[in-house]
């Protein structure tokens, strides 16, 4: 046994905009049905923000819930970690936004750009800081208004996305360096630049001077999302010294009913271990995992003590997965 510094989720929390938007409204304005994309995505409705609610404000609530779940004060945070894709501005960083808002001390804040797997990127990041000792008391947050990246007439991907934000407080703890003990206990995270195109949007600041539009190939991207996310589940369940089959509640993000099921179908995880909020929150890129965790922390199916596995797949492409014991 050696003492060893893990970094402990001791708060989740999450923000999901009122306003609820149904597949029957979207079929009003785009050539599609509810019945298509319950059969192939599982979404049953999505939330806006208001046009009046950027990225830092979702990020801002969320950020709140789990401090309050932590039972920390936002004067004891000293880093903050936003994974987003969609930020208020080009610059500044959409974290330094947040501290600004939540009125929080002068400590490191900086945002994390790998889409839809943005969330467990940061949690990797924000390990490592921990493991360190350059924090002490860390949020990660992922917020998202992808509904603004939307092509309102493009029904093969604006029937999919949502906004919302979801958040964690990290926060180092000793542990034994065993499975047993609570806290991140591994990763994988991967990249393929050559498979851009197969998801991206059209404009940026050094190409286009404009946001731009989400494209994608979506059957190519799923694809790709079954082999690709089992490998990096594998690799991090091993760099975590633990079995798939170990893991209590398998958190996936949040894309497609049919990708969760493919997925943990291929890694022998029973569908009733599987957290899907997919129905009612849609695709929020990288708030989709910890949004979901809260969902369940609050629900009460997650419990402390419980063996957690992430994994995500998005644009780049990009995907991974960490493996946390609660
Ligand atoms: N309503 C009705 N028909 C539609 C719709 C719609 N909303 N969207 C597409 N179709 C049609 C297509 O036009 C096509 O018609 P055609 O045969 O006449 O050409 C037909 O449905 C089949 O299209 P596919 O794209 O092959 O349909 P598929 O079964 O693959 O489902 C979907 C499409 C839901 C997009 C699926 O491929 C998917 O979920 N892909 C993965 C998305 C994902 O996980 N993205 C990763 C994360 S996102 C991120 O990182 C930002």
């Amino acid at each position: 046994m050696t003492a060893v510094v893990r970094s402990v989720v001791t708060g989740a929390g999450g923000y999901l905009p009122p306003d609820v938007v149904t597949n029957a409204e979207l079929a009003l304005t785009v050539d599609t049905s509810d019945a298509w994309i319950v059969e192939r995505t599982g979404i049953q409705s999505r939330r806006r923000a208001a046009p009046d609610q950027a990225t830092s404000d979702l990020a801002v609530q969320a950020a709140l819930m789990a401090l309050d779940r932590a039972g920390r004060g936002v004067g004891d945070v000293d880093m903050i970690i936003v994974a987003t894709t969609t930020p208020d501005l080009t610059f500044p960083a959409t974290a330094a936004i947040v501290q600004r808002k939540l009125g929080a001390p002068i400590g490191i804040a900086f945002d994390v750009q790998a889409v839809c797997s943005g969330f467990v990127y940061a949690m990797s990041v924000a390990d490592s800081f921990i493991v360190r000792g350059v924090s002490k008391c860390a949020l990660v947050i992922g917020a998202e208004t992808m509904t603004r990246l939307m092509d309102w007439s493009d029904r093969g991907t604006c029937v999919l996305f949502g906004d919302g934000a979801g958040a964690v407080v990290l926060e180092p703890s000793e542990g034994e360096g065993l499975t047993s003990d609570r806290g991140v206990l591994g990763f994988s995270l991967r990249a393929d630049g050559a498979k851009q195109d197969l998801l991206y949007v059209d404009g940026g600041p050094s190409t286009t001077g404009t946001v731009g539009k989400l494209r994608m190939q979506g059957n190519q991207v799923f694809r790709h999302a079954v082999v690709n996310i089992s490998e990096a589940v594998l690799a991090a369940a091993r760099n975590a010294g633990v079995a798939p089959s170990e893991v209590d509640w398998f958190i996936p993000h949040q894309a497609n009913q049919r990708i969760l099921e493919g997925v943990a179908k291929r890694l022998g995880i029973d569908g009733g271990r599987v957290i899907s909020t997919v129905s009612e929150h849609a695709n929020t890129s990288a708030a989709s995992i910890p949004l979901a965790l809260s969902v369940a922390i609050e629900d009460g199916r997650i419990r402390p003590g419980q063996l957690l596995l992430f994994e995500a797949m998005g644009g780049g492409l990009t995907w991974g997965a960490v493996v946390v014991r609660l």
